[in-house]
This record gives C-alpha cells, structure tokens and sequence, in this order.
C-alpha cells in the first residue's frame, strides 16, 4: 500500500487532489501515478541486475493502457505476452518484437501463423503446440514454459505451477520437448515457469528455481543445450493490507541469481511481474451515492461495481479503501462498499470503518493497478470507464469512457426480425 499525501484533509495523488480529478473526469475513474510506475520497475530491475544480467518482462495482462507500455517502453522494459492482442497492443506502444516473449497456453495454429508473421519469440507450452509450430516454421528460437511442480499463490484461481494445473511441459517430458524440438530445427534458448499470483513469502521462488536450474543442468549435460536465459515467472506479491509488509526484493534477488549463476552457464535471468509493478500506482476513484441502513448493517452505494473492479467478487481479494474528501479522518461506522450490479456479490470492500459517509463523497480503492481495468467488463451495459494519468501536478485522459453506442456497436439485428 501507498502512501498518499494528505492536505486539510484530503488524499492527493501525484501533486493534484482525488476530489479535482473525480471533478474533472468523472466517476468512476482509474488514476494512475506515473513516478511510481517507474519507481516500481526501476526497484525490480535494479535488485536483479546488480547482480547479473536481467530481463523484465512485464506482464501486461496485468494493464495494457497504452500509455501505461509507453512508460515501460522508455524504462527499457520487455514483455511478457499471451495473446495477439496484447502482442498488438506492446508493438502498437513502441515495444520492437525481440522485446517481446510469448507465454500463452492452448494456443490455436492460427494465433502461433500470427506470432511468427511479427517474429516474436514464443515461450511454448506444450509438445501439441510443438509440433504445431513445427508446421509453420522452423530455425527460430524457442523457450519452454516447464511445468515445475512448485504452485503458490494467494487464491487457488491463481496458482498455476502446481501439477495439477493445465500449464507448462510436464517436468517428465522437459527433456524429450528439448530434444524434439533441436530435432525440428529450432533453437532452444530459454527455459521458464511461473509459479502463481500474489506470492508474499520468497520460499517458492527459490524453489522453483531450484527446479529451473537442475534442469538446465540435465539440459547441458544430456543434450548439450545452454541456454541464455532463465526465466522464473512473475507473481510477486504486495501489501494490500495495512497491516502487511512489501516483499524482500533485495533478498529475493540474491536467492535467484546466486542460483542461476552458481548453477547454470545462462547468461540471464528474467522476471515477469505484472502486479509488483502496477499495482500500487493506481486508485479507483468511485462517488458514494446511495447510503442504506438495513437491520443488519450500512451499505455505502458506489458507482463502480464488479464490472469495474471484479478482483474482490472473484477472488475475495482485499482493497484498502480510504475517504478522499474525508482522508485521514478516524473511522466511526463499518460500512460495506457496495456496486451498481445486480447481483449480492457485487462488493469492493466488506465491514471497513470508515468516516461516517454522505452522498457525494469520494472513496479511493488502492492498488487497483494490476488486474483493475484489465479485467474490467461491460455486464449491465455499463461503458468501462475513464483511465487518467497523473505526474507532478499534471493530469492526463489515457483512456475515453465508453457510450453505449460502443456497447451496441458489434450487435446485429437480422433483418427477417425487423419485420
Ligand atoms: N507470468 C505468467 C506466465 C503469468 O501467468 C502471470 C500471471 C504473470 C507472469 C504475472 O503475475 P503477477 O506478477 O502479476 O502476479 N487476475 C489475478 C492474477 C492472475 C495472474 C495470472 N498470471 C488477480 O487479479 O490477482
């Protein structure tokens, strides 16, 4: 969680105040600090590279905004992709293809025609699609998402290294996806897993990388195969609770690359946070707008739903909330943050002290950077909303609210129903 300024009582973001902004753009409304943006990626690639060569490979399903990969871009940052459209979206921002790795499970023959036309570098996750590359190209370089039998994660929707899951080249045939593939013609570069979302503990990290680099090893020795990179996914948590701690990076750091570079000839390690980096940079501005006392407690009604942020009906996940206009103010009445969707799980926040509300405040939901707009939809014909950019007192639109115009634009009526 960030910290924010406070003046007479009010939260200010990036040199401008919430209540100005919600003023200017209306709610709801995503806004995104730049500075920390960089100060995030700067923290990440700085602990790792001070210690040997190293890839960010932003997770952009985390915030595609454009405007969000331009400030990336500039930072030197490289991508992690898993579909066209987020390929599309990174090169459209300035990212040049060898900036980009592609990490998409089943992935359709038509998709991998679309990768290899733009030259990216695919991150391949099964023999299946193996073969199926093999029919659309050949001699280009490849990595393999491994399957590494280490899952973690704050949700069991999000834990995706555990042998379970549907990702990655099971541990068992890593080998035999090697070989095949040196066997097709390519050229095996890279080797990678990802273990899940939300990690706050640096246990599972070292350990998949254990995995990693035994298998680098078995690759040099069995097949003759070194490779430049090892790549061990993204997935590193945040403090979304007050009461919680920001991970170790320093020492994460230092547990990773002493491994790769005591264990294996890589000359690189990569990393693929999503959240670390955006999370913390953005609130949701939403307007209070309905206040109903019922028998059992206080539901604060705001203008943002789970079609807005989805991340607390979905996962059960926790967001600070905070009182813009009232901001730092002590908490009187326990509230639940309630949406404009129908349906009873349409909540932001449940039981949170907070001032005692009126119709036109302004809440700040925190760390709504990562998986926010991302996973925003349109349920209830709402339009998604307003993103807004802010740096040293400055504001920017990053993104138009949409009309129901852009809602209805796919539809078709056939005309035998116009009759
Ligand atoms: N690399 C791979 C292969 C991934 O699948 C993911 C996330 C990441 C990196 C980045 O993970 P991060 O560093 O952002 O935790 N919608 C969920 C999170 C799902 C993450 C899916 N994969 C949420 O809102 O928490």
């Amino acid at each position: 969680m960030r910290e924010f300024e406070r003046i007479d009582d009010h939260m200010v973001i990036g040199g401008l105040r919430a209540v100005d902004l919600a003023e200017e753009y209306g709610t709801p409304v995503y806004v995104t600090d730049e500075s920390a943006v960089r100060d995030n990626y700067r923290a990440i690639y700085g602990a790792f590279s001070r210690r040997m060569p190293t890839r960010i490979n932003y997770a952009c399903k985390a915030n595609t905004n454009l405007a969000i990969l331009r400030i990336l871009e500039q930072e030197g940052s490289c991508i992690d992709a898993v579909s066209i459209g987020e390929v599309e979206a990174c090169m459209r921002a300035g990212f040049s293809s060898d900036r980009i790795l592609y990490t998409g499970v089943n992935v359709s023959n038509h998709e991998l025609a679309a990768l290899v036309n733009r030259n990216i570098t695919i991150n391949i996750d099964s023999l299946s699609e193996l073969e199926r590359l093999a029919e659309i190209t050949s001699g280009a370089a490849v990595s393999f998402r491994m399957n590494p039998e280490v899952g973690a994660g704050y949700h069991e929707k999000v834990v995706t290294g555990a042998r379970s899951t549907k990702f990655g080249v099971p541990k068992d045939r890593i080998l035999d996806a090697y070989s095949r593939a040196v066997e097709l013609g390519f050229r095996p570069v890279g080797l990678h897993a990802h273990i899940g979302a939300g990690v706050q503990v640096i246990e599972p990290f070292t350990r998949v990388t254990d995995v990693l680099v035994s298998v680098a090893q078995e690759l040099e020795s069995k097949l003759g195969i070194r490779l430049d990179f090892i790549d061990i996914g993204g997935g590193i948590g945040i403090p979304y609770r007050p009461e919680e701690g920001p991970m170790d990076l320093e020492l994460l750091a230092e547990e990773v690359t002493s491994r790769v570079i005591n264990g294996t000839s890589a000359r690189q390690v990569a990393v693929e946070p999503g959240r670390y980096i955006i999370a913390d940079t953005t609130v949701l501005l939403t307007t209070v707008v309905d206040l109903k006392e019922t028998p059992d407690k206080w539901f604060a009604g705001v203008d943002a739903g789970f079609n807005t942020l989805v991340r607390p009906a979905f996962y059960g996940s926790y967001h600070h909330v905070a009182v813009a206009n009232k901001f730092g103010l002590p908490g009187d009445v326990a509230y639940d943050v309630v949406g404009p969707i129908c349906e009873s799980g349409d909540h932001l926040a449940k039981e949170r002290s907070l001032p005692r509300l009126e119709e036109g405040d302004l809440l700040a939901v925190y760390d709504a950077g990562a998986y926010g707009f991302s996973m925003s939809s349109q349920y209830n014909m709402r339009p998604k909303c307003r993103e807004v950019l802010v740096r040293n007192g400055s504001s920017n639109l990053i993104r138009e609210r949409e009309s129901i115009d852009d809602l209805l634009r796919h539809d078709r009526i056939p005309s035998r129903l116009m009759l």
